[in-house]
């Protein structure tokens, strides 16, 4: 038998307490799944191999695919945290190791410095089983742990527990770490006389005892990681410690975030130092924003890269796209999918966005909607400018080549070229391409009548 130990990722229960249609722990904290979270946990410990019991949804679990370096163990029906380790069992006997980690994956606060004290004690004492405990102000929900005097005798699941036991502090945190040899030989014993009627993994602590193996708990200090996410309300306070756990990071690093209490980053954001962050900012998921920028109130960024020394002022949101260094946007812009904004460049007030690329120092200043739209650099766009790029049926793509002038109101018909340095005048409706250097003028000529107000009011 080799040294080494293998993980084993609790991950099939339906998790109904969460009354979702969803798997409980796919549901996530900061852009990330709590599964992912405990995963990515146990792969900082440097297990031999990480396995995760799936069941209910196990599809929908598997495609969460966290890692290439983690395998699945199906449990076909969930009956009992116990069952679950059982249905690896196979696969235990196979890859031959001393150690098996087993851990719920609803602990997503958990931390690899917590854990890797608790490995290390385990593998010093030599025990058939040590669990991580911890000492909770409210243990409400938890299995507590019984001892007489120290030595541990069994846990009591809540639902299970007289209510003297429920008064005990001293809870189970779900995290466990067995000599697979000891695993295997006395799994089968558990049985389903609780009020559950469920295979409960925490039974293994007194059928080993009794069988005068040694069993061993290592107490947590960091009690606030231990938080087992069993409903949506304990989702919405585990994912404040992660939030509140993110901006000290970025603060440490050099972010200053003025209102750490209206600020959501999630957790694979990153921000370059000297960015301050405004109250109500919300930046999600892969976005990555440069140093020296500034976010102004209600900005809500989504998986966009944003460069050196942007601005972005109140009540924008922007999504999947680019920001170049320098460039300013907002307020109240609505960058969609796929805009990049180049070096310089300037989005006003009220403008829209989708799949267009805006030229270095360019500026579309108020009112506009540019959609499917290649701008070059030096293009200024006037108010209220619109790119007709639907036509009922398709997208077609407009082409504003550098330095035109596209003046106040235009319309621009696409598939539409606009040519260097060309002008468009004001509330023009252009359906043709404007050829370099050119005026294109297309609205009705004005004509006067005079004294025509005069002759209504007398009528
Ligand atoms: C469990 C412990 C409890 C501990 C608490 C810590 C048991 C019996 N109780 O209770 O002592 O204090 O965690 O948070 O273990 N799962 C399966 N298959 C099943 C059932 C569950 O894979 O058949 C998985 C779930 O997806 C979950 C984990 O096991 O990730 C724990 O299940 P959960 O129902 O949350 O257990 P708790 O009631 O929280
Ligand atoms: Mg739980």
């Amino acid at each position: 038998m080799r040294e080494g130990f293998l993980a084993l990722v609790l991950a099939a229960g339906e998790g109904t307490r969460f009354k979702s249609k969803k798997i409980k722990v796919l549901h996530t904290l900061l852009g990330k799944s709590m599964l992912d979270y405990v995963v990515r946990c146990v792969l900082k410990l440097k297990p031999e191999k990480v396995f995760v019991v799936v069941g209910y949804q196990k599809k929908e679990v598997m495609a969460e695919a966290i890692s290439d370096r983690v395998g699945f163990v199906v449990q076909r029906s969930q009956r009992g945290t116990a069952h679950a380790v059982l249905s690896a069992k196979g696969v235990l006997a196979k890859e031959n190791k001393k150690d098996l980690l087993v851990i719920n994956a609803d602990l997503p606060l958990l931390r690899p410095q917590t854990l890797r004290p608790f490995v290390a004690f385990h593998l010093k004492q030599g025990n058939a089983l040590t669990f991580l405990s911890a000492e909770l102000e409210d243990p409400t929900g938890f299995g507590r742990i019984l001892r007489s005097g120290k030595k541990i005798e069994r846990i009591v699941e809540e639902r299970d527990a007289s209510p003297s036991e429920r008064q005990i502090k001293e809870i189970n945190a779900g995290v466990y770490l067995f000599r697979i040899e000891d695993l295997l030989l006395t799994l089968p014993k558990v049985s389903t006389r609780n009020k559950k009627g469920e295979y409960y993994l925490t039974d293994m602590i007194e059928i080993l005892i009794n069988q005068g193996k040694r069993v061993g708990a290592y107490k947590t200090f960091h009690p606030e990681e231990i938080v087992g996410i069993n409903d949506r309300y304990e989702l919405a306070k585990a994912a404040e410690i992660l939030r509140n756990r993110k901006i000290k990071s970025l603060t440490d690093k050099g972010v200053t975030v003025y209102d750490p209490s209206t600020t959501w980053i999630d957790t694979d954001v990153r921000v370059g130092r000297d960015t301050v962050i405004y109250p109500f900012v919300y930046l999600e998921g892969k976005t990555v924003i440069g140093q020296d920028c500034r976010l102004y109130p209600f900005v809500h960024i989504i998986d966009s890269k944003i460069g050196d020394r942007v601005k972005i002022l109140s009540s924008t949101m922007i999504e999947k796209s680019t920001i170049q260094a320098e460039a300013q946007v907002g307020p109240f812009s609505r960058l969609r999918p796929k805009s990049i904004i180049r070096e310089g460049a300037r989005i006003g007030n009220f403008v829209e966005m989708k799949n267009t690329v805006f030229g270095e120092k360019s500026k579309a200043g108020h009112l506009s909607y540019l959609g499917d739209c290649t701008v070059e650099e030096n293009v200024n766009i006037g108010a209220g400018t619109i790119t007709c790029n639907y036509d009922g049926q398709k997208k077609h793509r407009t082409i504003i080549r550098k330095g035109a002038f596209i003046g106040s109101g235009a319309e621009l018909v696409a598939p539409v070229e606009i040519g260097e340095n060309a002008y468009v005048g004001a509330g023009s409706t252009i359906t043709k391409n404007v050829s370099p250097e050119a005026l294109a003028v297309s609205r009705g000529k004005q004509i006067e009548k005079s004294g025509w107000s005069k002759r209504k009011r007398k009528k």
